[in-house]
C-alpha cells in the first residue's frame, strides 16, 4: 500500500507514500480508499487529513502505470474521489510542493483544502493530449473563476497557491498554512470536525461567465497558439459543459466521454511519446545515472558570432558565469552588443525584469587572451566552421585549460573524433551542437566522439538540463542526426519542384501537415548559401549523391535568402512576407527544359509523404548505425529542433502510426518514379526488417 494511516488526537492522517511525486498509482488509490473507510468506521476519529510524504502532495497519475492494467484497476480515481465525498467525516487535503492533475482532482473531492505557500497548482493533462478526466474540468470552475480555469486547463501551466489564495471569491484554498503543514491541517480539521452540512465542491454552482463569447474566443486563441492540437480545444469544450450543466454528475460523465475519446487517438499517443521521449533522451544506455559528473561552475565561450552569443546567453540565463573570448575587440563589442540588444528587447516586452537583465550581464566577462579562460570548467568553441581554424583553437585550449576541463565544439558538420585527436586529452572533448537562435531553440545535439569519456557525457547531459535544453545524444557522422536527415528532406523538396510542384505548393503542403515552416521558407531564413557550400563540397567528396540542379541554379543568381532580400521567394525591403518569385519560376522552367522534363501535377499528399518518408528512411539508417540509440531520440530532435508537428510525435512515430508495411509500400511507389533519386527509396534494412516482422520503430 503506497499510503500510510495514523490516528493522532482524533484525526486520521493518511499520508501518500509513492515517491518520487506520490503518483496516484493503484496502490496509492487503494490506500486512500482503505484509509477513509477505516477512519469512518472508527468512532474515535472525528476528521481526516490526506497529505503527501516527501516533497510534494501529489503529481497526478503514476506515469509508470500508463498503458498498463494497473492504471485501470479498481479503485479508479473516480471511485476514490467518490469515497472521499461520501465520507461521513470531513476530509482535509493538506497540500505542499506540488498538486497536479489527478492530485488536484483528488483534492477537489475533499471537503477542505489547506495549502503551504508556494505550492505549484496545475492540471497539465492538455500537454499529453488529454483533458483532465477525474472531474477537474467540472469542479475547478466551481472554486475559481471560469476565465482562470480556462487559462490553467488549456495551457497546463501551474499557478502558485499564494496567487490563487488572492483570487477574489476563490473557494479552492480554505487556508494558507505557514510552518508545519500537517500540524496546521490537523488543527484545522479539529476546528471543522463538527461543521454540518460538510461543504463539497460538487454542491457549488459554476462561477458566472460575463462574456457570452468567452468559450468561442478561447477556442480561437487555442487554434492559433496550439495549432492543430485537439486537446486544448476539448479542454474548452469540457469547461463550457461545466458552465452549461447544472448537474455535475452529467458534466463529469461528459468529461469522461471526451477523455476516453481522445485518449485512444493518435494525437494523445504522439504527445505522450514526446513527453516520455524527452525524459528518455537524457538517459544514455551505457552511462549509468550514478556516473559522477564534473563540476561546471564557470564556462568559457570562444567566438562571439551568431552562435557564440546565443550560447553565452543560455549560460547567463541559468546563472552560470561566462568568459567570452574573441580575436579582436571589435568582434567582442559586436557580440556583446547583440547580447544586450536581445535582452533589451525582452525587457521592453516585459518578459525580463531590468534587474534580472543587469544581474545576467554582470556574469559576463570578455577577453582576448586564452590565459583568462584557463580555469573555466567547460569551454565551448563556436568559431568559423573550418577544420584548420578549429584545430588551432583546440591546440591552444589543450595547452592552457586546467586538467579536467571539458572542451566542447559547436561544429555542425566537422568530425568531432578528429577535433578530439588534435588534443592530448581526447576523452575530454565532446560536440555540443546548439541550434540557431541558440538562446531560443530547445534542442541540443550532444555529439559523442569515440573518445569522449562517460563522465563527460554525464556532465554535459546535466548541464543541458540546467540551461533548459533537450539534449539528444548523436554519434559522429556527417550532419549528425538532425542535419543528416534534413539533407534528404531538402533534396526531395528540390526534386518535387523540378518534377512539377511550385515552391509555394511544397511549402503550403508541408505547413498544412503541421511543419512550422515549409522547406523553402526555412532555406530563405537560414540562408541558401549554407546548403550551396555543402553541395559543392559533397560533389567532390561524394560525387554519387544526386541533387536536382534547381537549388544551385537559384543560388547562382545570388538568391541566398532573406538576408539579401531574395531567395526562393522575393521579399519587399524590410519585410519577411514571402512573395512568389517569377525569377525562381523561370529558373525552374529552364532546369526542366534542359532536362527535357514535362512537369506533372503533384498532389499535396505525395509532397508530404516524400518529404516525411525521406526523413524516416534516413532516420532508420541512423538508428541501425547506432548514431541514435533509440527512435524516440530522433523524434525529439525533429520536434525540438526542426518544427516537426507535435501532432504526429516526430517522423519515426509518424511512420509507426502509418504502419511500417504501408511506409515500405509507399517507398516502392516512389522508387518507380524515374526522376530524382529512385535508389534512395530502397527501404533502409532496419525499416524493411521491422515492416516484415510487423514491428515498429518505437
Ligand atoms: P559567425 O561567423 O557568426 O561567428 C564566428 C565567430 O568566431 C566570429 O565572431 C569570429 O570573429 C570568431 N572567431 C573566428 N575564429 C576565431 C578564433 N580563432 N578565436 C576566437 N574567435 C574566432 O559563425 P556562427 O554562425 O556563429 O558559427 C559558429 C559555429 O557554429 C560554426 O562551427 C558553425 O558551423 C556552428 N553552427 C552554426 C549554426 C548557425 O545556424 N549559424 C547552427 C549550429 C552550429
Amino acid at each position: 500500500m503506497s499510503a500510510s494511516y495514523q490516528v493522532t488526537d482524533g484525526v486520521a492522517v493518511i499520508t501518500l507514500t509513492n515517491p518520487p511525486v506520490n503518483g496516484l498509482g493503484h496502490s496509492t488509490r487503494a490506500g486512500i480508499v482503505d484509509g477513509v473507510n477505516l477512519a469512518n468506521a472508527d468512532a474515535s476519529v472525528k476528521a481526516i487529513v490526506i497529505t503527501g510524504g516527501g516533497k510534494v502532495f501529489c503529481g497526478g497519475a503514476d506515469i509508470r502505470e500508463f498503458n498498463t492494467p494497473a492504471a485501470f484497476a479498481a479503485p479508479g480515481l473516480h471511485l476514490t474521489i467518490e469515497t472521499i465525498e461520501k465520507s461521513s467525516k470531513p476530509v482535509v487535503a493538506a497540500i505542499h510542493g506540488v498538486v497536479m492533475g489527478g492530485g488536484l482532482e483528488l483534492a477537489l473531492g475533499c471537503h477542505y483544502r489547506v495549502m503551504a505557500p508556494g505550492v505549484q497548482v496545475a492540471l497539465p493533462e492538455v500537454n499529453i493530449g488529454l483533458i483532465p478526466g477525474g472531474g477537474g474540468t467540472q469542479r475547478l470552475p466551481r472554486v475559481l473563476p471560469v476565465e482562470q480555469t480556462l487559462q490553467m486547463v488549456t495551457t497546463g501551466a501551474s499557478v502558485t497557491s499564494d496567487k490563487l489564495a488572492k483570487v477574489p471569491g476563490q473557494q479552492l484554498i480554505a487556508k494558507l498554512i505557514e510552518g508545519d503543514l500537517v500540524a496546521g491541517a490537523v488543527a484545522f480539521a479539529k476546528e471543522v470536525a463538527d461543521v454540518r452540512p460538510m461543504p463539497l465542491v460538487r454542491h457549488l454552482p459554476v462561477s458566472p461567465v460575463s462574456d457570452p463569447e468567452l468559450f468561442n474566443k478561447a477556442r480561437a486563441d487555442m487554434a492559433k497558439a496550439r495549432r492543430g492540437l485537439i486537446s486544448p480545444q476539448r479542454c474548452v469544450d469540457a469547461i463550457e459543459i461545466a458552465a452549461n450543466t447544472p448537474d455535475i454528475d452529467v458534466g463529469i460523465q461528459k468529461e469522461l466521454d471526451i477523455f476516453k475519446e481522445i485518449m485512444v487517438g493518435p494525437q494523445a499517443k504522439a504527445m505522450q511519446h514526446a513527453f516520455f521521449g524527452e525524459r528518455a533522451a537524457s538517459k544514455i544506455p551505457d552511462v549509468p545515472e550514478s556516473t559522477p559528473a564534473r563540476k561546471i561552475e564557470k564556462v568559457a565561450v570562444i567566438g562571439a558570432g551568431t552562435m557564440g552569443g546565443g550560447i553565452t546567453m543560455c549560460f547567463l540565463n541559468a546563472g552560470i558565469p561566462v568568459t567570452l573570448l574573441e580575436m579582436k575587440q571589435e568582434a567582442i563589442d559586436r557580440g556583446v552588443g547583440t547580447i544586450r540588444k536581445n535582452y533589451e528587447a525582452q525587457v521592453a516586452k516585459g518578459k525580463l525584469a531590468q534587474d534580472k537583465y543587469e544581474q545576467r550581464m554582470s556574469l559576463l566577462t570578455t577577453t582576448l587572451s586564452y590565459d583568462d579562460i584557463a580555469q573555466a570548467d567547460m569551454v565551448i568553441e563556436a568559431v568559423f566552421e573550418d577544420f584548420g581554424v578549429k584545430s588551432q583553437v583546440f591546440t591552444k585550449l589543450d595547452a592552457v585549460m586546467k586538467p579536467g576541463a571539458i572542451l566542447a565544439s559547436n561544429t555542425s558538420t566537422l568530425d568531432v573524433d578528429k577535433i578530439a585527436e588534435v588534443t592530448k586529452r581526447p576523452a575530454d572533448v565532446v560536440g555540443l551542437h546548439f541550434f540557431s537562435p541558440a538562446n531560443v531553440m530547445r534542442l541540443l545535439e550532444v555529439v559523442r566522439s569515440k573518445h569522449t569519456a562517460k563522465d563527460v557525457m554525464a556532465t554535459v547531459m546535466q548541464v543541458a538540463k540546467k540551461i533548459k535544453k533537450v539534449a539528444v545524444v548523436s554519434g559522429v557522422c556527417d550532419g549528425f542526426i538532425g542535419n543528416r536527415m534534413f539533407e534528404q528532406y531538402v533534396r526531395q523538396s528540390f526534386f518535387l519542384v523540378e518534377e512539377g510542384a511550385t515552391v509555394q505548393q511544397v511549402d503550403k503542403a508541408a505547413e498544412a501537415f503541421g511543419f512550422a515552416m515549409g522547406p523553402f521558407r526555412v532555406g530563405d531564413l537560414a540562408g541558401n548559401d549554407i546548403g550551396f557550400a555543402i553541395r559543392k563540397r559533397r560533389k567532390i567528396e561524394q560525387p554519387d549523391v544526386i541533387y536536382s540542379p534547381v537549388g544551385d541554379a537559384v543560388c547562382e543568381l545570388g538568391r541566398f535568402g532573406q538576408k539579401v532580400g531574395k531567395g526562393w521567394y522575393d521579399y519587399e525591403a524590410g519585410k519577411r512576407e514571402p512573395v512568389p518569385s517569377a525569377e525562381v519560376q523561370a529558373c525552374v522552367d529552364k532546369v526542366r527544359a534542359d532536362k527535357g522534363l514535362t512537369p506533372r501535377a503533384i498532389s499535396d499528399d505525395e509532397i508530404v509523404q516524400r518529404l516525411v518518408l525521406a526523413l524516416v528512411n534516413e532516420g532508420a539508417a541512423i538508428l541501425e548505425e547506432g548514431i541514435a540509440s533509440k527512435a524516440s531520440d530522433i523524434d525529439m530532435v525533429y520536434l525540438t529542433g526542426y518544427g516537426f508537428p507535435l501532432t504526429w510525435g516526430g517522423p519515426m512515430l509518424y511512420a509507426d502510426l502509418l504502419g511500417l508495411p504501408k511506409v515500405v509500400e509507399l517507398m516502392k511507389g516512389f522508387a518507380g518514379n524515374p526522376h530524382g533519386d529512385p535508389a534512395f527509396w530502397t527501404p533502409a534494412p532496419l525499416l524493411a526488417k521491422l515492416a516484415a516482422e510487423g514491428k515498429t520503430f518505437n
